[in-house]
């Protein structure tokens, strides 16, 4: 292979073939091309950018480097969400049991979390005895079973994904839509879905900070979707402040299970439905979203989706009592409020500096493979547009004995007052099919 022409071919803005691309991610995989052909490669597609039908080749190529997850063991469409990652965002943990509770079957295959955004697994984990793991024969019967099971990413997954990002995050070309959306879904067509519903957030607290980024990004999936025979519908939604109210993996399972009881934030309940919603329209169980949403809406009212959950729980040997204070969880040694200094309207919640909080207490990590401390965290007390006091309580830490004083101070300085009322961002920005 002519890793140099191919390089070269791209640096001058010219269309690569599906065979240059495959013959690429071969050698990717294979380490046949080296680390610096890797990143120039990485830095011509950054600036020269790709197609929908080189984005989709490369997809392709990416999700079929290593293991393929064959789902075919389970009847019906297979449909999986993805968030780009946010700041308390436990929508998996909701719309997982309705979509499931709704008909659609979710083999669900997630990550740990890095840095100041939480990882899916990391919350399941939480729930005291949890198993993440399991023999693929056990996943699918699981599913077969109760329609939902969730397990951590195995290693084989999407090797050629694994190298160039590990390069890209060192090249400085994390940023170019052709590569991130290549890399998310090659990833959930590995894992053998057949519908996705994708979650685009933007803002301070995401990876993409404003909106033509966020739809670029959305409609370079979707379009990816459309070429490869998979179904794929984005939503972009707010990451300016947290989703809910808590952030720490204890508390966004609480959190979840109070929604999953129509005792939840109604951000939360309202994006979590929405997922839903599509993921049984994807399913094909609904024939349109107004008949999927009204599907969702009954599962979750009947409390279907909170026994779904339950039984996911305990199908992987976790506990949750829901009699129980804390549903029968750890809490953390340390309480902590945070007041603010002024009277007037939150004008905004920096979802950034809240979630850096929250990693500095122990709940997220900085580097792969570092514990966490399930039990930590912060509870908001209030969200954008609420009036407060001067002196009045903000936020709850939940501590242990780490960076207190520090997560104090970027929660303090994360919220804006402002003696106007404030008009409130809406959460579900856009949706692109
Ligand atoms: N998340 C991914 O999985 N890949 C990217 O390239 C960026 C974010």
């Amino acid at each position: 292979m002519n890793a140099e022409s191919i390089i070269r071919r791209k640096r001058d803005g010219q269309e690569l073939s599906q065979s240059e691309i495959q013959e690429l991610v071969k050698g990717i995989s294979n380490n046949q091309i080296p680390d610096y052909q890797l990143a120039a490669f990485a830095m011509a597609v950054y600036f020269q950018s790709m197609n929908t039908r080189e984005i989709s080749d490369l997809t392709m190529a990416m999700a079929y480097s290593g293991k393929v997850m064959d789902l075919s063991g389970i009847a019906g469409i297979k449909v999986d969400k993805h968030s780009t990652g946010g700041v308390g965002d436990k929508t998996t943990l909701v719309a997982m049991p309705l979509a499931a509770a709704a008909g659609v079957p979710v083999a669900k295959m997630s990550g740990r979390g890095l840095g100041h955004t939480g990882g899916t697994i990391d919350k399941f984990e939480s729930i005291p005895g949890f198993q993440v793991e399991m023999e693929y024969s056990e996943f699918i019967e699981q599913v077969n079973l109760i329609n939902a099971a969730i397990v951590s990413q195995t290693g084989n997954l999407v090797p050629a994904d694994k190298r160039l990002y590990a390069i890209r995050d060192v090249t400085a070309t994390i940023e170019s839509i052709p590569l991130i959306a290549s890399s998310i879904m090659s990833k959930k067509i590995a894992c053998g879905a057949q519908g996705i519903v994708l979650d685009v957030k933007v803002g301070q607290g995401a990876f993409m900070k404003n909106l033509d980024e966020a739809q670029q990004l959305a409609r370079a999936m979707v379009n990816i979707g459309k070429e490869t025979g998979r179904q794929a519908v984005a939503l972009i939604t707010d990451m300016e402040q947290p989703l809910g109210y808590a952030i720490g993996n204890t508390l966004e399972v609480i959190e979840a299970i109070d929604t999953l009881q129509g005792k939840g934030p109604d951000d939360l309940e309202h994006l979590s439905v929405e997922i839903a919603a599509y993921m049984v329209l994807l399913g094909k169980k609904a024939a349109s979203i107004e008949e999927a949403r009204q599907k969702v809406k009954s599962v979750l009212q009947s409390g279907q989706g909170l026994q779904k959950f339950l039984a996911i729980a305990a199908a992987q040997q976790g506990k949750i009592d829901v009699q129980k204070p804390f549903y029968g969880f750890g809490s953390a040694p340390v309480l902590k409020e945070v007041t603010v200094d002024e009277s007037g309207y939150i004008a905004g919640i920096n979802a950034l500096g809240i979630g850096k909080a929250a990693m500095l207490l122990g709940a997220g990590r900085e580097k792969i493979g570092a514990p966490i401390d399930y039990s930590v965290g912060i509870k908001l007390l209030n969200k954008q547009g609420d009036y407060v006091k001067k002196g009045q309580a903000i936020a709850l830490i939940h501590a242990g004995y780490k960076n207190l004083k520090l997560a104090e101070e970027l929660i303090r300085n994360s919220v804006q007052v402002t003696t106007e009322k404030v008009k409130k961002t809406p959460l579900i920005i856009d949706t692109v099919v």
